[in-house]
């Protein structure tokens, strides 16, 4: 009854944040650092950071905070325990063994909204409302973010950042070589976009990862066939998900697949946005962690890459955001506390961000420091829809998303349209609440 109560209180947090798409604060609030109760140089000790930014461009983010880290807290000490694979698709599991041997990391990072509360539901964090306060609270942190991270009134966790998981990534040579000019409005004018692109000679126009990839595809082709408003009601109790909507996006994910790359499930996402940079695939929906994969590989925006909102998405946000907790026994609290406080602040906030690709959570991070798609990006987060991501635990818990998960694997083999759908009904009435 209790996980029940809160489970539903995560999903109408969830909706508020998607039923206020301005809510953001104005970004000219002066900046607060964090008033760290610590002592000057940190609590001391080591600090185990659990995360999934274990290699290439995901790591680089990693690697600004621990450089901070470093400066404004040489007493601590930084130990790194990244699980590498996106989504945190290895890293989960592991974090989950240990969480429940009672072998906690000293702060682990966690997806705000529903995936959170899962952690909250299992007892396994602490609330953090000290240092969200000492970090300036809501003047800050817009509330409606602070919503997804809060259970009757405690705050157990620190966001990072907030990430797009609706973005294509596309090669302009590839493009201009096809003769496609435009954006295409929706998924059908995509779809004859990828016919073109395939005559001039590219065999696999959309490039895919592994599972969670189409995951975060099939997300997308949802917002853009039932619109965000019909998209966002798929998590409350209830829901239609046999709909004509429903049943659209199925089909046209399956013709999307169509153009798409084999790939295996374990398959990373860098491979399949390498593949836009190669020039052998023209595009690849992926989160705008990819922004980082691009400048890691020297690539330029506009010259090298363009950008734009998965068709039939424009003026959504599909949204999702890293936040990172304070586990329940962890062995040196007060150093993850050094951590939290480093994390939510707008130096720590900045640095991060400009490597990762994401924009910073706070809202008194200039965007005059960051690159055109930040700047873009941060825009879009003030002016659009908010949808909640699926893949990266926003919209579902994650048990629903592992079952969500499973019916996408096998969807992968079969391209049974009718099992699809009628997977992801049970899935919604064993885990809608
Ligand atoms: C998401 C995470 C992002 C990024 C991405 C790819 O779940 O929130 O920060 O790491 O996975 O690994």
């Amino acid at each position: 009854m209790r996980g029940k109560a809160l489970a539903a209180a995560a999903i109408a947090a969830a909706l508020s944040l998607v039923g206020c798409s301005t809510a953001a604060p104005s970004a000219s609030q002066p900046a607060t650092t964090a008033a760290s109760s610590a002592p000057a140089g940190g609590a001391g000790g080591e600090v185990g950071v659990f995360t999934w930014w274990a290699d290439g461009s995901e790591k680089l983010g990693l690697e600004a905070l621990q450089k901070l880290f470093k400066e404004q807290y040489p007493n601590d000490t930084f130990v790194n325990l990244a699980v590498a694979g996106g989504a945190g698709t290895n890293a989960k599991a592991k974090l989950s063994a240990d969480l429940q041997n009672g072998n906690p990391p000293d702060s682990f990072q966690g997806h705000a909204g529903a995936e959170l509360q899962d952690y909250i539901r299992a007892d396994q964090i602490e609330p953090v409302n000290d240092v969200i306060d000492a970090l300036g609270g809501s003047q800050v942190f817009p509330q409606t973010l602070l919503d997804l991270l809060t259970v009757q009134g405690n705050i157990y966790s620190v966001p990072s950042n907030i990430h797009r998981a609706n973005v294509v990534w596309a090669n302009p040579a590839v493009l201009k070589k096809a003769g496609v000019t435009a954006e295409p409005a929706d998924i059908d004018a995509w779809i004859a976009d990828m016919d073109k692109v395939k005559a001039s000679g590219v065999s696999t126009p959309l490039s895919i990862g592994g599972t969670w990839t189409q995951v975060q595809l099939f997300e997308t082709v949802l917002i853009s066939d039932l619109g965000v408003d019909e998209y966002n009601k798929l998590f409350a109790a209830g829901a239609n998900w046999e709909s004509d909507g429903v049943k659209k996006a199925v089909a046209h994910y399956t013709k999307l697949l169509s153009y798409a790359n084999t790939a295996s499930d374990g398959d990373d996402w860098p491979g399949a946005t390498d593949m836009v940079i190669e020039g052998k695939a023209a595009y690849n929906v992926m989160g705008d962690w990819a922004v980082a994969e691009f400048a890691s590989k020297n690539k330029k925006d506009t010259t090298d890459y363009i950008y734009f909102p998965v068709p039939g998405n424009k003026g959504v946000f599909d949204f999702l955001a890293d936040s990172f907790t304070l586990p329940k026994g962890a062995k040196n609290a007060a150093g993850a506390k050094d951590w939290l406080a480093l994390i939510g602040s707008a130096e720590g906030q900045q640095a991060f961000n400009l490597a990762k690709g994401s924009i910073p959570a706070r809202t008194d991070v200039a965007p005059t420091e960051f690159p055109p798609y930040q700047q873009s990006a941060m825009a879009a987060f003030k002016s659009d829809k908010i949808a909640a991501s699926i893949a990266h635990g926003a919209a579902v818990s994650l048990s629903w998303n592992s079952d969500i998960s499973s019916a996408i694997s096998k969807f992968y083999g079969s391209k049974d349209q009718a099992t699809l759908i009628a997977d992801l009904v049970a899935a919604a009435k064993k885990h809608a609440v």
